[in-house]
């Protein structure tokens, strides 16, 4: 079985959109999980503007001139975001992820990112084996938390949307965290209009691009984090994905009636800071 690969074209975006929806909803099904994807227009249309964006690269599998898998790299930061990648159901398991895998970290080589990082469904033995033998490591065990928007606020600590004048205090922020900023996909949303802040003692303490699946978040303290989970409007996607090794936090999301969604793994290939301080994870964006 001869396998091609090559760059993915914004007119890829219905097939691999497809194969995207079926390859999670399969997946996610044979586990009793809900799909990732509400419907295929859904995986379509996220597919749609990462082929689309020039700081995402993309790369197509095919076999006999039919497309049967994809994957991305998101090339926003100094840590690239790995994935989407989903293979056809029909031909899984025969090497085409490991390859799609292997272009990304030969892109990443390339381009000399400090390190890559994903978040792998918890749930699946093939992948975690797969990017654990690409040489990956797991750092944290995830739930993917969902519910009733919490309409909670944490006494000195005010959230409001997030503006451009807020990007430098908020990579700030992220590097006293994670030792790197995120500022690529704040930027994104802050021009989305889904960012917010926090601001403690008149300073900004950390920020949200998105409380949900797509997004992430980064406080100096659980406080932040639990004042930006407050006052989201709602958890966009299946939910947002939060560190179970943070144990306040967690039990905090679970008296407030969150409920647990699904099990996730963020795991990393070459740089990884300890983080210094509470975040929340994203998929992508
Ligand atoms: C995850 C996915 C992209 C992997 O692609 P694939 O083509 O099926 O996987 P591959 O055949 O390249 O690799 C699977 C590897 O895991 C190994 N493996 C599979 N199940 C295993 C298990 N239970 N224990 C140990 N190893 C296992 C295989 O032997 C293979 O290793 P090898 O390359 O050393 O032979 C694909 O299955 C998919 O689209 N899944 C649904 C969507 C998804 O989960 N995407 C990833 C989100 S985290």
């Amino acid at each position: 079985m001869d396998v091609d690969l090559r760059p993915g074209t914004p007119e890829d975006a219905e097939i691999c959109g497809r194969i995207c929806y079926e390859a999670f909803k399969t997946i996610s099904e044979a586990h009793g999980f809900a799909p990732d994807f509400p419907t295929p227009e859904v995986a379509i249309g996220v597919l749609r503007s990462l082929l689309a964006n020039p700081r995402f690269y993309s790369i197509i599998a095919e076999i006999d001139g039919r497309i049967v898998g994809s994957n991305f790299l998101d090339e926003r930061n100094m840590i690239a975001g790995v994935g989407p990648i989903t293979v056809d159901p029909t031909v899984q398991n025969r090497a085409i992820g490991r390859r799609l895998m292997d272009a990304v970290h030969e892109r990443a080589a390339e381009k000399n990112f400090a390190g890559v990082r994903l978040i792998q469904a918890g749930f699946h033995a093939r992948s975690l084996s797969l990017y654990a033998k690409l040489g990956y490591d797991v750092h944290e065990h995830l739930a993917c938390m969902q519910g009733k928007p919490l309409g909670i606020s944490i006494e000195g600590h005010l959230v409001r949307p997030a503006v451009d004048a807020d990007l430098e205090a908020c990579n700030r922020v992220c590097r006293d965290v994670h030792g790197h900023d995120r500022g690529g996909e704040l930027q994104d949303a802050i021009a989305r209009g889904s960012a917010t802040v926090v601001e403690h003692d008149g300073r900004i303490s950390g920020y949200a691009t998105i409380i949900g699946f797509f997004g992430h978040a980064v406080g100096k303290t659980n406080k932040d984090i639990k004042a930006l989970i407050g006052a989201a409007k709602e958890f966009v996607g299946p939910g947002f994905l939060l560190p179970t090794r943070n144990g306040e936090l967690f039990r905090w999301c679970l008296s407030n009636g969150l409920k647990i969604t699904q099990p996730m793994t963020l795991m990393t290939k070459g740089l990884y800071n300890e983080p210094a301080g509470a975040f929340l994870p994203s998929i992508l964006y």
